[in-house]
């Protein structure tokens, strides 16, 4: 490894099990010489799984309910501390739809689930920031990665209420973006991943078809988790530090297709 990000602290949230993307990222960043805390929300580390990542990256588990402002500035104080100081990239990895997991369609969608949606999925990520802004945790030339999906921008009738979800989170990077950068040269973007065999993914109603659909429409094919590791490492790392409020798509070209002859079977 080069040690892309030695000396670097940060926080990743979402790490559920082996498949999550968020696993893959602190397994990456632990090899490139970063040291962080993982933070998933109390009902998710039930399971226990983070404890075999944390034991494997050397990092201390952290809850936190990441529409809670109270758990966060717990979490963001609890990280400096065990860490030993300002923090340099947070790993927003986090989504859940009640309307998908129930299986509502969108043109019945429950309103209460609708707002937990958006609070999860979404305002989670202005929580995180806003609570880094006013601890002043995190370093000059800081990184904040969240991860979405191109439904944010096209229609992918069963993505559902995540789409608006998406939408409002990659708006909230630019937003931030500018209020961060400003103040303390702190980058926020959004990466939009390739469909991925992970819990959340597969939750999301003929995911296995949408997988391989956008597999023959992409001309490099679906990009996979581990992938998605590495480029969240380079937005991590010093090689990236002018990169700010953008929508960064990891999707092996699918975002700039119209149609590929693969998909049609011609
Ligand atoms: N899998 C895909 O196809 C795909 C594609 C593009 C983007 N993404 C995005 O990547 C991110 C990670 O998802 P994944 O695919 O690795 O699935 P995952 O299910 O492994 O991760 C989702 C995480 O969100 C956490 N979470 C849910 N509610 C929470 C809360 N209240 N507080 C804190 N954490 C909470 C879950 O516990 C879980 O760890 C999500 O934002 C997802 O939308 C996924």
């Amino acid at each position: 490894m080069n040690n892309l990000l030695k000396g670097k602290r940060g926080i990743i949230f979402g790490a559920l099990d082996e498949r999550s993307i968020a696993w893959k990222v602190a397994e990456r960043c632990h090899a490139e010489g970063a040291s962080f805390t993982l933070s998933n929300a109390p009902v998710a580390m039930r399971m226990g799984e983070i404890n075999k990542l944390a034991e494997k990256c050397n990092a201390q588990v952290i809850g936190a309910d990441a529409t809670s402002m109270e758990d966060l500035e717990n979490l963001f104080k609890k990280s400096m501390d065990v860490l030993g100081g300002p923090l340099d990239f947070v790993l927003h990895s986090i989504g859940m739809s009640p309307n998908v997991r129930k299986g509502k369609v969108y043109t019945d969608t429950n309103y209460e689930f609708f707002q937990k949606t958006l609070d999860i999925s979404a305002l989670s990520l202005h929580k995180v920031l806003q609570t880094a802004w006013k601890l002043d945790a995190l370093n000059e030339w800081g990184s904040v990665v969240g991860l979405t999906y191109i439904a944010s921008q096209r229609t992918f009738p069963d993505y559902n209420d995540m789409a608006e979800a998406k939408a409002v989170l990659e708006s909230i990077a630019r937003s931030f973006g500018y209020h961060y950068g400003t103040r303390k040269k702190v980058r926020v973007n959004t990466i939009s991943q390739s469909p991925t065999v992970t819990t959340a993914g597969s939750g999301v109603k003929g995911f296995g078809d949408f997988f391989s659909y956008a597999n023959n429409m992409s001309p490099l094919g679906n990009a996979p988790a581990e992938d998605c590791a590495n480029y969240c490492v380079a937005m991590f790392s010093d090689l990236t530090k002018y990169v700010t409020m953008q929508n960064l798509y990891h999707d092996g070209g699918f975002s700039n297709m119209g149609v590929n002859p693969k998909v049609l079977g011609v």
